[in-house]
């Protein structure tokens, strides 16, 4: 049996109760967990902000308030009427003095008890899961770092351009793309980054970012993988490939440095080591990508699967973390092989087989969570690079107008978010990051 009575809205919040203290409020929510002690009952209240403890005692109210908070069970929703008491012991330094309970709806059997699931349960339970402590801390973690990446990138002048999800081409590279057909102009492809259009609001803005998802129709099934996944692209007039570094580690930086201020309960409720965290600040170490197949060659048996590399190798997974595992903060790898990389990237002009590009590694092996570089402003140069890696031509004639109208040099990169996220929270897995991910066996829900 479930009642749903005439909502009405709460008159507090779980996060502003010390405000409350001695008044009567109603809070609203759901049932976090419950105990009954007899003539006691123990209300575990979630009400979107927080939890409090409500205490309903058999005696102090009527026989309808105290069989209504019986019926309760696990994420019943509810609205608690009470008295707000210090109480030294409660989690948060309050408890709610039960007066009156209005049920709205009473669940039966949530399947995810207070108990250890697998992973894969939890998955198919995601529109469940998200309500979880843990899975809760996350995200507002996440929702921290998209906030504090966008202002940080707005109190420096930056402005948001916002590219397009369907695009006609492919920016870093074919093998990856999701296509659909688009009516009668054939096929279009889901972004894999808004790179290329945000190199156009350059040339109208000076500094630009695109904050969006893009798509990787990558088969693989790694921890660092989604098919989905947000990223954020700053994008900077006469800015060198020095620049760019000097901007990452400030930018990765500030928001490191404003989820330890802000989302310092969250990063209790992950247990995550804040000391690595606290070490994040510039300067970032760099290594040119010959120093890291030097390394690799050194320390490679430290971790499983790490093979070594001969120069024009890509770095993989296990290289990564042998890497990042020297240092105590995020390091930059530069100067990658030009042909490892997309066609846009300018080259050393000191060693043109090697590109003006730097993947920034975290660190406790999670990986790059940015990719950038310089951009080719010569349009020769560029046609020339895009006939190399087998595009065509003509798909790039915007582009191209880019560099015959007021070409400057400029540099960018991209970070991808729930890589960010899954180190600075510390989670495993990407598929955590994000409130619903999606992976080569996962669409549902
Ligand atoms: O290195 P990537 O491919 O670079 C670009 O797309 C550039 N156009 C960015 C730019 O210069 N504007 O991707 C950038 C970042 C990676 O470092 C990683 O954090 C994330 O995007 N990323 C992924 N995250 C989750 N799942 C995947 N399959 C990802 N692929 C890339
Ligand atoms: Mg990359």
């Amino acid at each position: 049996m479930s009642s749903i009575s005439s909502p009405s809205l709460p008159t507090a919040t779980v996060a502003t109760i010390a405000a409350h203290e001695g008044q009567t409020v109603t809070l609203a929510g759901w049932v976090h967990h419950k105990t009954e002690k007899g003539k006691l009952i123990f209300i575990m209240l979630r009400d979107g902000s927080g939890y409090i403890q409500g205490v309903l005692f058999k005696k102090n109210v009527s026989e309808e308030t105290f069989v209504a908070g019986q019926r309760l069970t696990q994420e019943s929703s509810c609205a608690l009427t009470g008295l707000v008491r210090p109480d030294q012991r409660a989690p948060g330094g309050y408890e709610l003095e039960i007066q009156e309970i209005v049920v709205f709806q009473v669940a039966q059997n949530y399947p995810i008890a207070p108990k250890e699931h697998g992973t894969e349960f939890l998955m198919e339970h995601r529109h469940l899961w998200v309500r979880s402590s843990k899975q809760r801390a996350l995200l507002r973690v996440r929702a921290e770092v998209i906030a504090a990446a966008q202002e940080w990138l707005n109190a420096q002048g930056f402005v948001r351009f916002d590219t397009p999800i369907l695009t006609a081409t492919s920016a870093e590279g074919t093998t990856n793309l999701f296509a659909t057909e688009y009516f009668d102009l054939g096929r279009a492809y889901l972004a894999q980054t808004g790179q290329l259009y945000v190199e156009a609001g350059l040339m109208s803005f000076g500094k630009v970012y695109c904050f969006g998802p893009t798509f990787r129709a990558e088969k693989s099934k790694t921890r660092r993988h989604l098919t989905e996944f947000w990223m954020i692209e700053p994008e900077v007039a006469f800015a060198t490939h020095e620049d760019n570094l000097v901007l990452q580690e400030q930018f990765v930086s500030a928001i490191v440095q404003r989820v330890l201020e802000r989302c310092a309960d969250d990063l209790h409720t992950l247990e995550r080591d804040r000391s690595v965290l606290e070490a994040t600040a510039p300067p970032f170490p760099r290594m040119t990508y010959d120093d890291a197949l030097a390394l690799i060659a050194k320390h490679h048996h430290e971790v499983e699967h790490c093979t070594p590399l001969a120069w024009g190798d890509d770095l993989g997974a296990p290289h990564e973390t042998v890497i990042a595992r020297q240092f105590d903060r995020p390091v930059f790898v530069e100067r990658f092989p030009s042909a490892l990389k997309a066609f846009y990237m300018e080259p050393d002009p000191a060693r043109p087989d090697v590109g003006l590009c730097a993947d920034l590694l975290a660190p406790e092996g999670y990986g790059e969570i940015i990719g950038g570089s310089q951009r080719i402003h010569d349009v020769a140069l560029l046609e020339q690079r895009i006939r190399a890696h087998g595009l065509n031509l003509a798909d790039y004639e915007w582009y191209l107008d880019l560099r015959r109208y007021g070409s400057v040099p400029h540099s960018g990169f991209g970070m991808g978010i729930e890589r960010c996220v899954a180190w600075i929270a510390g989670t495993h897995h990407v598929r955590e990051a994000i409130p619903f991910p999606r992976m080569l066996y996962r669409l549902y829900p």
